[in-house]
């Protein structure tokens, strides 16, 4: 099998592929044919004078995404997506499919998620689905060269590791069980026995509420570490995120570029340190002049980019009348594109005086919203490093700051152009009678949680981890809005199918 990925190995000569109908269009006497096989895209012409009429007759039946086999010989050609073309010999029909529901034309989100086994087909599903296989890879690389052990958490657990309020309950037979909320009480058992871990499995939190940032399904790794404290904890984080977005970077510049991403935000990801700031530095900027002002600021900016962006609209729609066909393609982009980015402006614009109430009233002891955490990161190129939150928001099992106990050994790591955390850890409890008095002060059940405070009886150490969230940070690196489209198949509050 040859695969469209692999042409530039194949120049000059004949080969077969195999694939779908991407689009197409035909004149008289040639007819275009983009084919995709999966690795690629592939732009086909077949021209009437050069095939069969049985070829040529079978070109004219295909619609998007039949299926096919289509020999021909591999030219170079630099205006062709993926640089080379296929000059046409011979096609074989697979079948020729039914009207695709998923035109070129524009669709709302609701239609294409009920079609989302669909809807995968598509060149940006397509490309953020190879970055979300890109940074899987690039995790495995990173902790498996570093020696962590990889380790797999149960999904059925008997107690809740992240606060009981979104836990998906089910029957086990006689008894009611939980579906994980997080590895990590595991991951912990399993750094005593290993000393460097990391688990990599689906996580559930029956998330009631329809955000951006939120899935009840989704992926997450934990890494944990015996003697690590906090500070390792956050040079690991820096470099583990750093390594990521680097491979990315590097091995998938074709899908960022589909994926219309501006990499340059990532490369300072890559090349620069991770502002590293406590949670009370935090509220003090929240609540500062200069974040007043900077909304203010960018709300004009914003007002000033629409002017703009109505101007342009203006010119091209006098122009449309009279313009040439392929120039009247052009500009209904360009007005599509128009739409959408004042849309997103008009949003912004909505949104940027009620970020501004809510990060001049926030108190200290609260925790950060979406907006906090966006206006925390606006500042920076690269993700920031929260550190030391009240204890009070955090889970039972973290460590007191021993220099103010009101303060959790707690770190989120918050990617910037409003992405927010990726990543939540912490040092964990070490001492025995501290964590069973903070099991009791959390109301959570002692008898389920005996195995983890066995752990703290025989020998206990200090130990940190911490957990990245996959899709958020697919939905940073690909510069995608809304974490349902990192995933294949995602799960939210009213979505179960398809
Ligand atoms: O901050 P969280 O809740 O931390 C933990 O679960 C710890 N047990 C991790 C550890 O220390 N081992 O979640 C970790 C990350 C978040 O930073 C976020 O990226 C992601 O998991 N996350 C979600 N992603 C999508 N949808 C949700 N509903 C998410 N909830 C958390
Ligand atoms: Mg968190």
């Amino acid at each position: 099998m040859i695969y469209i990925n692999k042409l530039s190995e194949h120049v000059d000569e004949e080969v077969t592929l195999k694939g779908w109908v991407y689009n197409y269009r035909s004149s008289k006497n040639l007819y275009f044919l983009e084919l995709r096989d999966g690795s690629g895209i592939c732009q086909c012409v077949v021209s009437k004078d050069d095939v069969s009429e049985d070829t040529w007759e079978a070109a004219d039946t295909l619609r998007q995404e039949s299926s096919l086999e289509v020999t021909g010989k591999v030219v170079e050609d630099e205006r062709s997506i993926g640089g080379y073309e296929l000059q046409v010999s011979d096609i074989n029909v697979i079948q020729v499919a039914e009207d695709y529901p998923i035109t070129p034309k524009e669709h709302g989100v609701e239609f294409l998620m009920e079609n989302r086994h669909l809807w995968l087909r598509s060149q940006k599903q397509w490309a953020a689905m190879r970055v979300r296989n890109e940074i899987i890879y690039a995790i495995h690389t990173f902790f498996q060269e570093r020696g962590f052990v990889q380790m797999d958490a149960p999904i059925f657990t008997g107690n809740a590791a992240e606060g009981t309020t979104n836990l998906f309950e089910t029957e086990y037979f006689d008894e009611k069980a939980y579906l994980t909320q997080s590895g990590q009480l595991y991951g912990e058992a399993m750094a005593m026995a290993h000393g460097l871990i990391y688990t990599f499995g689906p996580t559930f939190r029956a998330e009631k509420s329809k955000t951006r940032r939120h899935l009840t399904e989704f992926w997450m790794i934990e890494p944990e570490m015996a003697f690590y404290d906090l500070n390792m904890d956050m040079d690991l984080a820096e470099d583990f995120i750093k390594f990521i977005v680097k491979q990315v970077v590097e091995r998938r510049s074709e899908e960022l570029e589909i994926l219309e991403r501006d990499t340059e935000n990532l490369e300072k990801t890559i090349s620069d340190d991770f502002p590293r700031i406590s949670y009370s530095e935090a509220v003090e900027t929240l609540k500062s002049e200069e974040t007043a002002q900077m909304l203010d600021e960018m709300a004009e900016s914003r007002k000033q980019e629409r002017k703009e962006l109505m101007e342009e609209r203006e010119e091209i729609e006098k122009e449309h009348g009279s313009a040439k066909k392929w120039r009247k393609a052009q500009i209904d982009q360009r007005i599509k594109e128009i739409a959408g980015r004042v849309d997103q402006i008009e949003e912004d614009l909505r949104n940027i005086p009620t970020w501004k109430q809510s990060a001049l009233n926030f108190e200290w002891g609260e925790d950060f919203g979406g907006s906090d955490e966006t206006i925390l990161t606006m500042k920076y190129e690269t993700p920031i490093i929260v550190h030391r939150y009240p204890a009070e928001i955090k889970a039972f099992y973290m460590k007191r700051d021993p220099e103010d106990n009101k303060l959790a050994l707690a770190m989120d790591v918050l990617a910037p152009e409003g992405y927010g955390e990726i990543i939540g850890g912490s040092e964990r409890e070490d001492s025995l009678e501290v964590l069973k008095k903070r099991i009791k002060g959390h109301n959570l059940p002692e008898d389920v949680f005996s195995w983890y405070t066995d752990l703290r009886k025989y020998g206990t150490v200090p130990h940190s981890g911490f957990g990245l969230g996959l899709e958020r940070t697919v939905a940073w690196l690909c510069g995608i809005s809304h974490v349902r489209e990192t995933i294949p198949f995602p799960r939210m509050m009213g979505r179960l199918t398809p």
